[in-house]
């Protein structure tokens, strides 16, 4: 269900108290910008509601569950990935300290970065976003390889097997959004196959430099 027609729907039950003025102001600008571009303690009592009926009837109707389920486990295992990620920048130790502990740092950042929009893409579904981090943990699907605390090639090793289970996982997502047309996940998910990308590069040619040096 479309937010506008979740809106159009409440106006007569939960939205009935909305003075006629205010319905059709909060009406355009869901229209123009979406439910997420309302602002005001008014228009957070509308958001709430159009997200808690959107949620009912794409439950009842099994609409856009598969997507804001895989993007659940898409948000855990970035928060796994993420965390490893940045223990690998403070942690880092050895000769190429300087290379792993900016490349980590980039990695860890762009990771951080993208934990916002799955959140908040699973909220837009209308489904609410895990944030304990217990939920993370069990729901998970990218485990932590044993890595000693300090080794740059391990951590990069285990860093290139998140980073490539991560883009199998937003390939996988994207599909199902292609399926569903959600445009808007779908280009979020894009742009993250594309940084993924990049720091599966960036890795695997760190780590046939290391490796090459290891064995002359
Ligand atoms: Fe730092």
């Amino acid at each position: 269900m479309s937010e506008v027609n979740a809106l159009k729907t409440l106006r007569e039950t939960t939205l009935a108290h909305l003075a006629q003025s205010d319905y059709e102001k909060i009406l355009k600008a869901v229209e123009v910008g979406g439910i997420e571009s309302l602002t005001g303690t008014a228009s957070m009592i509308v958001k709430s509601a159009v997200l808690k009926h959107r949620y009912t009837m794409n439950k009842a109707a099994g609409n856009s569950q598969p997507l804001a389920d895989a993007l659940k486990i898409l948000l855990a295992d970035n928060v796994s990935v993420y965390s490893r990620a940045h223990g690998y920048h403070w942690n880092v130790e050895g000769q190429d300290f300087t290379e792993y502990h900016i490349l980590f740092g980039e990695i860890y950042d762009d990771l951080q970065d993208s934990i916002d929009p799955l959140g908040e893409s699973i909220r837009k579904l209308g489904d609410y976003s895990p944030y304990r981090l217990q939920d993370f943990v069990t729901m998970r699907t990218i485990q932590d390889l044993p890595v000693p605390p300090n080794d740059p090639i391990s951590m990069a090793r285990d860093l290139l097997v998140g980073i490539d289970a991560l883009l199998a996982g937003f390939n996988k997502t994207a599909a199902v959004a292609t399926q569903l047309n959600e445009q808007g996940v779908l280009n979020f998910l894009v742009g993250r196959v594309e940084m993924l990308q990049k720091w599966k590069w960036q890795l695997t040619a760190s780590l046939q430099a290391d490796e090459l040096e290891t064995n002359l």
